[in-house]
């Protein structure tokens, strides 16, 4: 939820740590801010607003020296404004830091520092941890550093340097931190991006593990000084996956990504010979698994409806009961669940608060651990037995596409191994599944070529204020995605409803111009029934956009445009049917002059419960 960017070397601090800010702004955006050790003292500059705000200013006004710390915020204590941004300073400026996470104690250490004397500037939680380490400060940076993190509770990424000192000390707990290692020069992040330019060499750097960036190097230890070993990651990804690479935006560039990045999800494991689905890093055996009773599926957002979606999945091929909660929720409620419980958290972040407390929870309850995950490393990666990486690449825009198709993937190829496992699924019919996976690459491309007419079709939501998203079954899932993906970058307020239940309230909002977008993915005798429930929406005056696979198409009149499917294999066409609603939501908000990659109030990894 917010981005952490640090230097120590010989270059200008300022500028690596404004271009390492640019790749992490996703990251949260409402204020940024730099402090950056001028000789024997620290200056500081931060403004609300975007980066740009900060870039503007100290282009006409930069600050020179080659160690400083940076940071784009996302606000939680205090709302954004210059004060609240960071860098937080002690009352000298002698100390600095910059911090990603929740400070939860910090009421009570304020309490205590304000008997002390110490004056706070900003409504956040994060200055306790500037004046904290100020009060410790001894003459050793790292001595004073590890002093006040020891008095914190919470979720913290924290970062801190001091003007008497050449050094960046860090440490990170529950919130992500890597440290990039090049030559002459050291970096701290939130995320890899923003020190690629730099290194390939990084430090995935673990809880409770302080690190010391001098011009010398980095060195780990523990909150005793004992020193720690990590190994160094080397990054094998282009930082041009990072970047925008000609698109308007990063939404577009990563929805065009998905061909791409569903072949990555699928090499190497799926295979018509042999165990048919083959994944690394996963240790549940047939055995295992049918001594399971239940799969619970945890996550958030996007997230949350590609577990909807596995759930289908998973309990019409491998027969087995699947729960799916979003992680707010789960850990409150007393959940039923034990050793004989298989628990999923999906999280292309990895870091989402709220997932990770739900897996921590689950492990604690005996239950064996599965994450899906896009980052290697992350948080939830770390503390899962079992890991299905989706190689989806960067994703940067706020909005989930490409994370989301990968994760769909995954439930296929847990669908169709836990079929195996459980004997319901035959031989042949993975096979035909297989086959058809296989073909989704093609079919998701196909659904890209029709670019053009989805954004004809955007025209229609320029000036609603409501629309309304409905499919039976599986397509029910997509509606909420589809529903969600239109919100919250179009801001247009959108409702998925099951379209059998429209009748029993919902369809009292329908009106003259209203429109109801309904996803249809399957024929038979579901697709008669859905037919009949567009009918009653058409009689309200409502307009009606199908997205339906071919042949399946509305032929009663009731639809005001349809945009067809490639004819597929039973399940196959959610894929390509996401990839139509992305659309759909990304063209109305580029109609709308919306931020597409930075929509309000949202930040892309919500590292804070
Ligand atoms: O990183 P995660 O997958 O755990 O993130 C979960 C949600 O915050 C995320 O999917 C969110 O809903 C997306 N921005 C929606 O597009």
């Amino acid at each position: 939820m917010c981005g952490i960017v640090g230097y120590i070397g010989r270059k200008s601090a300022q500028n690596i740590i404004l271009s390492g800010l640019n790749k992490l702004e996703y990251r949260g955006y409402d204020s940024a801010g730099i402090a950056v050790k001028c000789g024997e003292e620290i200056i500081e500059r931060k403004f609300k607003g975007r980066l740009s705000v900060l870039e503007g200013f100290l282009c006409d006004n930069p600050v020179h020296g080659n160690i400083g710390i940076g940071h784009t915020r996302w606000a939680t204590h205090g709302a954004p404004s210059d004060e609240n941004a960071h860098p937080h300073s002690s009352t000298d400026y002698s100390i600095s830091v910059v911090h990603n996470g929740i400070i939860e104690n910090y009421v009570q250490i304020k309490e205590e520092l304000t008997s002390l004397g110490y004056v706070f500037r900003s409504q956040t939680d994060t200055e306790v941890a500037a004046h904290l380490i100020h009060h410790y400060y001894e003459g050793d940076l790292l001595d004073a550093f590890i002093k006040a993190v020891g008095k914190l509770k919470g979720a913290y990424a924290l970062v801190a340097i001091s003007e008497k000192e050449e050094k960046i000390v860090c440490v990170r707990k529950d919130s992500p931190l890597i440290i990039g290692l090049g030559e002459n020069e050291s970096f701290v992040a939130s995320d890899i991006p923003a020190v690629l330019e730099y290194t390939r060499d990084v430090y995935l750097m673990d809880d409770n593990v302080f690190a010391e960036l001098t011009h010398d190097g980095v060195s780990l230890c523990d909150e005793n000084k004992h020193p720690v070993q990590n190994e160094v990651y080397h990054v094998t990804w282009d930082a041009q996956d990072a970047t925008k690479g000609g698109y308007e935006h990063f939404m577009l560039k990563e929805i065009f990504e998905q061909p791409t990045s569903v072949r990555n999800t699928l090499r190497g494991r799926l295979d018509k010979i042999g165990d048919k689905v083959t994944l690394d890093d996963f240790r549940l055996t047939k055995e295992d698994f049918n001594k399971i009773s239940k799969v619970y599926i945890v996550a958030c957002g996007t997230a949350y409806y590609a577990g909807c979606i596995g759930k289908y999945l998973i309990e019409k091929y491998a027969r087995k009961t699947v729960e799916t909660d979003v992680a707010s929720e789960f850990r409150y409620k007393d959940p039923i669940i034990d050793e004989n419980t298989l628990f999923i958290a999906i999280s292309q972040s990895g870091e989402t608060a709220d997932t990770l407390a739900g897996l921590r929870y689950a492990k604690k309850m005996g239950a064996k651990v599965l994450s899906i995950t896009n980052v290697v490393g992350s948080s939830v990666a770390r503390e899962s037995e079992n890991v299905l990486y989706t190689w989806a690449g960067p994703e940067i825009a706020v909005a989930s596409t490409k994370a989301f198709s990968t994760q769909i993937i995954a439930m296929y190829l847990l669908a169709i191994k836990f079929g195996l496992y459980s004997g319901n699924l035959s031989e042949e019919k993975a096979d035909e599944l297989i086959d058809s996976i296989y073909m989704l690459d093609k079919n998701i491309e196909t659904v890209l070529g029709k670019i053009g007419e989805i954004e004809g079709i955007a025209h229609m939501f320029e000036s609603i204020k409501d629309a309304f998203f409905i499919g039976r079954g599986v397509d029910h899932y997509l509606s909420m995605e589809g529903s969600l993906k239109m919100k919250e970058i179009s801001y247009i307020h959108a409702e998925a409803y099951q379209a059998g239940e429209l009748k029993h309230g919902p369809i009292a909002l329908l009106e003259e111009g209203s429109v109801v977008v309904c996803t249809l993915t399957y024929g038979g005798e579901l697709c008669d029934k859905v037919m009949s429930n567009l009918k009653e929406v058409k009689a309200r005056g409502a307009k009606v956009v199908l997205i339906a696979e071919e042949g399946n198409e509305d032929n009663d009149g009731v639809s005001d445009v349809i945009i067809s499917l490639p004819k597929a294999h039973e399940d196959m066409n959610i894929l390509p049917a996401a990839v139509v609603l992305q659309l759909l939501a990304y063209y109305s908000a580029v109609n709308r002059g919306c931020d597409v990659d930075k929509p309000r109030n949202l930040a892309k990894s919500v590292t804070v419960e």
